[in-house]
């Protein structure tokens, strides 16, 4: 059987959807590759900035690893923009659904808001609301956001930063989008892990 034998899914029989479960497995283990080949391709989305939007998302993720962050924080710091590319309008909900069932739950929150907290950085400039982020305000990972958009995000737009390239990331983006989806041991709901580490950092930095 190389394919399903109905034309409308109510007409599916058991052994339909049992070659198609297995047929997702195998696709779903490649994700990681399909999203190491997407990353790739912002290289060539939102020119203006003095950087692409794959050299951004590497300078993020290059700050995270030298400040010591563990592979979630590292791997939604690389993938936080990916979004540009389909939802230029929601690319930070674009991107937390990506890594929602396979990173902590504080991180894709991070991710999914990340654009709200970014706009105190410009929004005063063109007319919008730079303390969007206030909206959050109490929320348990309010301060993990402001501090990925302070460290990791406002400031990797600098052309002379010597960043990782994205073959060194490929390992931890395997890691984490090989782990089995929604695992209650890896949303760790409600648990803040700091986004630096500075006995961690020395030793990467060394
Ligand atoms: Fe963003
Ligand atoms: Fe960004």
């Amino acid at each position: 059987m190389d394919k399903v034998k109905f034309t409308a899914m109510k007409d599916g029989d058991r052994e339909d959807y049992e070659f198609l479960t297995e047929h997702e497995i195998e696709y779903a283990s490649k994700t990681a590759e399909r999203l190491l080949g997407a990353m790739v391709e912002l290289d060539e989305s939102l020119s203006g900035y003095q950087v692409t939007r794959l050299g951004h998302s590497l300078q993020s993720a290059t700050r995270a690893w030298r400040d010591g962050a563990d592979v979630d924080w590292v791997v939604s710091a690389l993938l936080h923009d990916i979004g540009d590319i389909y939802a230029p309008y929601n690319h930070d909900e674009y991107a937390a659904a990506i890594l929602r069932p396979f990173v902590r739950e504080q991180c894709a929150w991070v991710v999914e808001k990340h654009g709200d907290f970014q706009k105190l950085y410009y929004a005063h400039h063109v007319g919008g609301n730079p303390h969007a982020r206030e909206a959050y305000k109490g929320h348990a990972y309010f301060d993990d956001c402001a501090i990925f958009c302070e460290r990791w995000d406002q400031n990797s737009f600098d052309p002379d930063y010597p960043h990782e390239g994205i073959e060194f990331f490929r390992g931890m983006v395997e890691e984490v989008f090989a782990r089995k989806a929604y695992d209650p041991a890896v949303i760790r709901a409600g648990e803040r892990v700091s986004l630096t580490d500075p006995t961690t950092a020395e030793g990467r930095n060394a």
